[in-house]
């Protein structure tokens, strides 16, 4: 049986030899890079530049090879303040702090989804990642939980749903340029987008004497549209799997997000863009912690190639489908590897 926290776990019994639920036979190794390799870095987007200004058609160039060759980028001049960036990364650790029955109150319950704690795979081998999570639903409303974001401690809540705001208004301006570098109608992507479902999912990652034997956060695609990652400054893990297959580790510059692509934006491209495969490693030294905001279409939408893409040339690749049953059959599974999204094709 796993103990809800694995942060408790260690507190109580410093780890000698790694439990047998944690260790990983099949890990393909990193890369070791050399980030002077131009053909191995990570794209940089500048947000002001996207948006505004004669330097925006570059941008969105920029922007369109980003996604087709990697699915994900580092943004930067994003115009999220920096002092909201600080409170909130403050804010998690703080949580993090917090002794364990006060987490308790957010736990994990019993068949569902959301709250605190250790989450077990669905599928495959059962092994378990080397992480405590926190993952909750936060829009549209009647999917929420009144015992999970209401309940913060008020600061925390406060510079949270101050972030879940910011953020949402950031990731609308970036869905849109990547309308715009696809060349679809802004306006589907807009109404697509419009009152979406959100959800957020925070991750404390404790360091482990023998991190070539586990895995923080195993390798998937996310189902979702997009997702954008924050980090709190200096411990980087996050890895993504790039064309050739390697295993990239993503070195955050400060006060910068990950943006990703999820499968619903590999299904709208027709294929253009894919839904990287990323994972988190884990380091034997000091904690890692990171915040994800996942963005979806509305629960009341159906969605598929945009149409606009399409053509007798360019017939589509997928079958369109309602989210309310995307996300039945499969955002709420979790699979390993790249998320199986043939059974659209
Ligand atoms: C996540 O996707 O939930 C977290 C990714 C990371 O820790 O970088
Ligand atoms: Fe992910």
């Amino acid at each position: 049986i796993p103990t809800l926290s694995l942060q408790e776990l260690i507190k109580q019994q410093p780890v000698a030899s790694i439990p047998e639920q944690y260790v990983r036979v099949d890990q393909e190794p990193s890369l070791a890079v050399d980030l002077d390799a131009a053909s191995l870095s990570i794209p940089v987007i500048d947000g002001q530049r996207l948006t505004v200004g004669e330097d925006r058609n570059s941008e969105l160039e920029k922007l369109h090879s980003a996604c087709k060759e990697w699915g994900l980028f580092m943004l930067v001049n994003h115009g999220i303040g920096t002092s909201l960036l600080a409170k909130l990364k403050h804010e998690i650790e703080e949580f993090f702090k917090l002794p364990l029955e006060e987490k308790m109150k957010y736990r994990l319950r019993e068949g569902d989804y959301q709250g605190y704690g250790q989450y077990w795979l669905s599928v495959g081998d059962q092994k378990l990642d080397w992480a405590d999570r926190f993952y909750m639903i936060t829009n549209p409303p009647y999917m929420t939980k009144p015992y999970l974001l209401p309940q913060l401690p008020p600061a925390f809540r406060d510079a949270l749903e101050l972030y879940l705001l910011e953020s949402r208004k950031l990731v609308k301006e970036v869905v849109l340029s990547i309308a715009k570098a696809l060349r679809m109608e802004e306006q589907e992507m807009m109404e697509l987008f419009e009152d979406g479902m959100q959800s957020m999912r925070m991750s404390y990652y404790p360091p482990c004497p023998k991190p070539e034997l586990v895995m923080g956060l195993v390798p998937h695609s996310d189902a979702n549209l997009i997702t954008i990652i924050l980090q709190v400054d200096g411990v980087d893990g996050l890895q993504v799997k790039n064309k050739a297959g390697a295993w990239i580790p993503v070195n955050f510059l400060p006060d910068s997000f990950v943006v990703n692509l999820g499968d619903i934006l590999e299904i709208m491209s027709n294929g253009a863009f894919e839904s990287p495969e990323h994972r988190a490693a884990v380091n034997s030294v000091k904690e890692r912690i990171s915040i994800a905001v996942f963005f979806n279409v509305n629960s009341e939408a159906e969605f598929g190639p945009s149409t606009g893409l399409i053509s007798p040339q360019n017939p589509p690749l997928f079958k369109r489908i309602a989210m309310h049953k995307y996300f039945k059959d499969v955002a709420s599974r979790r699979t390993i590897g790249k998320s199986n999204i043939q059974f659209l094709r």
